[in-house]
């Protein structure tokens, strides 16, 4: 018999398996100093474009003055126990009452993270006899809910309004046969490739189909919308979401997430979220710090106004330049550039070393083969001569991998590779 762990050290797993070729440099480098438009890295001053810090909260003054006040007062023990049972207090009252608001919903219920909510609220929204219909591209999180339901389950098209409808069609046959109802799900903002989810025209499909639609707003939460409320203000359509979810990971700079919805709906989920009931509460301090950030979101449209200039100013300047940026339609900035694995790290590297740009990298499986993305992440602490080292280093490595120079730097390692 085999043991257990035989299978650990025969197979790293897809990624575990570049560990000595890309441990502490591509995959879990250590970037220090105070999160910023420029941090360290290893030693050197990087401009960063790889933090989802959109509005520039994370190190703001009165920011930290208001987490290191809560930590002083509260300790990070506190709540102890779960919400239901001894984890409850004004704070998260008021704060959930004040994201409803945000939102423009009538409810709102507090998740200690992000992930595990999602997973727990699919779970709670669906019995078996219940159908999930979900974009083929939708975040881990979504497809860990999703491997939960004990009923069917369609994926659609990346973002494809025929394939949406036709899984709605075969979604409304297998309901008529189960006797349940129809959950579709979607990202506000998908956030590799930084499309908008196509909310406005699911919505327009309620009236031919019967479903409830939940969205994954991470990174529209703060960035879209007049008032800052998300990917279904900005498409007009926040009214008609009926679970809307956002993670105060990304433009609230913090830990934490949150799901608003019907006061109703929000009343069953607070019973039912498995991930909330059998789990500590969110910590006082980071319900004490997202009062402080919201209220920033409310009171400071600056932010995200200077978000959006830099997001433009950047994305603007790269298409100047010939830059393949996709199909985005958010901050988040993908730039698509042709060559294998040992090129994108060859080119990573100088972008680094030489040029002080420090940004993620995504290469095959998660892409086409031959594709690399470079991800940047704009925020309003970024600057206009961040945009524009950042624009001439992108020029000279766009230069340097079509002159094959990556390609020769890379040979020994793209033959140790296989490529
Ligand atoms: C689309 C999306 N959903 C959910 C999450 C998870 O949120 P959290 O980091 O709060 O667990 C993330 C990442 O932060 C995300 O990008």
């Amino acid at each position: 018999m085999r043991d257990l762990f035989d299978k650990i050290y025969e197979d790293k797993g897809p990624l575990g398996k570049w560990a000595d070729q890309a441990e502490g440099y591509f995959v879990f480098p250590k970037l220090e100093g105070p999160i910023s438009n420029r941090m360290k890295f290893q030693g050197r001053e990087v401009v960063t474009w790889s933090i989802n810090d959109y509005l520039g909260l994370a190190n703001m003054e009165e920011v930290r003055k208001v987490d290191a006040e809560a930590a002083a007062a509260y300790g990070s023990a506190y709540p102890m126990g779960a919400r239901m049972m001894s984890g409850h207090t004004d704070l998260h009252e008021q704060l959930q009452n004040e994201l409803a608001e945000f939102v423009h919903k009538e409810a709102a219920y507090l998740l200690n993270f992000g992930y595990q909510g999602m997973v727990s609220t699919i779970d709670a929204l669906v019995s078996k006899d219940d159908i999930i219909v979900y974009d083929v591209d939708a975040h881990a999180c979504i497809i860990d809910g999703v491997r939960l339901h004990q009923g069917q389950r369609y994926t659609y098209r990346h973002n494809d309004i025929e394939s949406i409808e036709k899984n709605l069609m075969r979604a409304t046959r297998m309901a008529q046969k189960t006797g349940g109802g129809i959950l579709l799900i979607s990202e506000g903002v998908f956030g590799m490739r930084g499309e908008q989810g196509r909310l406005k025209e699911i919505v327009a499909l309620k009236e031919k189909y019967n479903f409830r639609l939940f969205v994954d707003d991470a990174h529209g939460f703060g960035t879209l919308g007049a008032t800052g409320a998300g990917a279904g203000e900005e498409q007009g359509v926040q009214g008609e979401i009926d679970v809307y979810f956002a993670t105060f990971a990304k433009s609230m700079a913090s830990t934490g997430a949150f799901i608003a919805a019907d006061q109703e709906i929000i009343d069953y989920l607070k019973y039912n979220l498995r991930s909330q009931m059998f789990a500590k509460s969110l910590q006082m301090q980071l319900v004490v710090g997202a009062l402080k950030r919201l209220d920033m979101l409310r009171t400071m449209p600056e932010l995200k106004a200077k978000l959006w200039e830099n997001v433009n100013a950047l994305q603007n300047g790269l298409r100047d330049r010939g830059f393949d940026l996709g199909t985005t339609q958010s901050c988040v900035t993908p730039v698509y550039l042709k060559g294998s694995i040992p090129e994108a790290m060859a080119l990573v590297k100088d972008l680094r070393e030489n040029h002080g740009i420090f940004c993620s990298i995504v290469v095959y499986p998660v892409i086409p083969k031959g594709l690399i993305l470079l991800r940047l992440i704009p925020t309003a602490s970024h600057t206009m001569q961040d945009i524009e080292e950042t624009l001439n280093a992108f020029s000279a490595i766009r230069e340097t991998l079509e002159n094959g120079t990556y390609k020769r730097m890379s040979a020994a390692l793209a033959e140790a590779m296989g490529e």
